[in-house]
């Protein structure tokens, strides 16, 4: 069973400069709510009531969210706008929140390895809060991995098919193909050029990782960009033939990019506030 999500959410959103300089990236709003918020929230649909948020200097804003505002209770309660605050309370009342510093930013694969002691020997989920992940016809991308993860006992990572000009921004993978959306992986390169990419087929942020990762990820030294890349430590995983990719059911926005947050941005006012208000 599956019950810890793992949120890295210390890097610097230098994409995002100004905004992420004395606020995180995470808390940027899509329309009302925080992206931070939309993860948590497919977290706990696909059943997983622990979250471990890995956060960084200036990140106190991730906690505040999760946590009770006493004033603002009190002011708002029994007045017109009260249902705004339900979701948040919903989480803040139905899963345990902990929360660890990475105090160097040395990179994905070394976040991941700050929140070794909060997960402790056990298989986690990953959620990058940055890629918003939603499936309108169904169940969320994360509930569909724990699915596999169940079915495989491996790690899973949740791929997408990208355009050749933007490989470059992703690990990449090969893989046999057991399923029209599911491969065995056999190989992953961390933002390959064009020329160098084996596939078309990026990861993005969504993973289920077994515990061995942790020690791997002890092991494996800086890849690209200087920093410790979880993709290199994947690679080691799928060399065993312990991986498996699977094209999702949904959309991925990239919100840390400035296009995909306006994406995001319009098909949550669409979908989701304009019908809600
Ligand atoms: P990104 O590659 O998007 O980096 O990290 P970033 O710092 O957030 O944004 P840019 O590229 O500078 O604009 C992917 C995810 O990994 C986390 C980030 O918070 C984000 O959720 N991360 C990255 C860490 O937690 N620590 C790191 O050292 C690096």
């Amino acid at each position: 069973m599956i019950s810890k999500c793992l949120f890295p959410a210390a890097g610097y959103g230098t994409r995002f400069l100004p905004v992420t300089k004395a606020m995180p990236k995470e808390m940027l709003p899509i329309v009302n709510k925080p992206l931070i918020q939309y993860a948590v929230e497919e977290a706990k649909e696909a059943n997983l009531g622990h979250m471990a948020i890995v956060t960084g200097r200036g990140k106190r804003a991730l906690e505040d969210h999760f946590d009770i505002s006493y004033e603002l209770e009190k002011q708002i309660a029994g007045s017109s706008k009260e249902y705004l605050l339900d979701g948040i309370r919903d989480l803040i009342a139905h899963c345990t929140f902990s929360y660890t510093r990475q105090i160097e930013m040395k990179g994905l694969g070394h976040a991941i390895l700050t929140g070794k002691q909060l997960i402790g020997d056990e298989p986690f989920a990953v959620v990058l809060a940055d890629d918003l992940c939603i499936n309108i016809d169904g169940e969320g991308v994360l509930s569909q991995m724990v699915k596999l993860y169940n079915q495989f006992r491996c790690s899973i990572v949740a791929v997408e098919e990208v355009p050749k000009e933007e490989i470059s921004r992703y690990g990449v993978i090969e893989g046999k193909m057991i399923s029209d959306d599911l491969y065995t992986v056999t190989n992953m390169v961390e933002k390959p050029s064009p020329e160098e990419a084996p596939s078309n087929l990026a990861i993005i942020g969504r993973y289920i990782l077994t515990p061995d990762i942790f020690k791997i990820l002890e092991n494996t030294p800086p890849g690209k960009n200087g920093e410790i890349q979880i993709t290199d430590a994947l690679l080691t995983q799928a060399k065993q033939g312990c991986v498996i990719a699977y094209k999702f059911k949904g959309h991925r926005f990239d919100c840390g990019s400035a296009e995909g947050f306006i994406e995001a941005t319009n098909f949550c006012y669409e979908n989701f506030y304009k019908k809600n208000c």
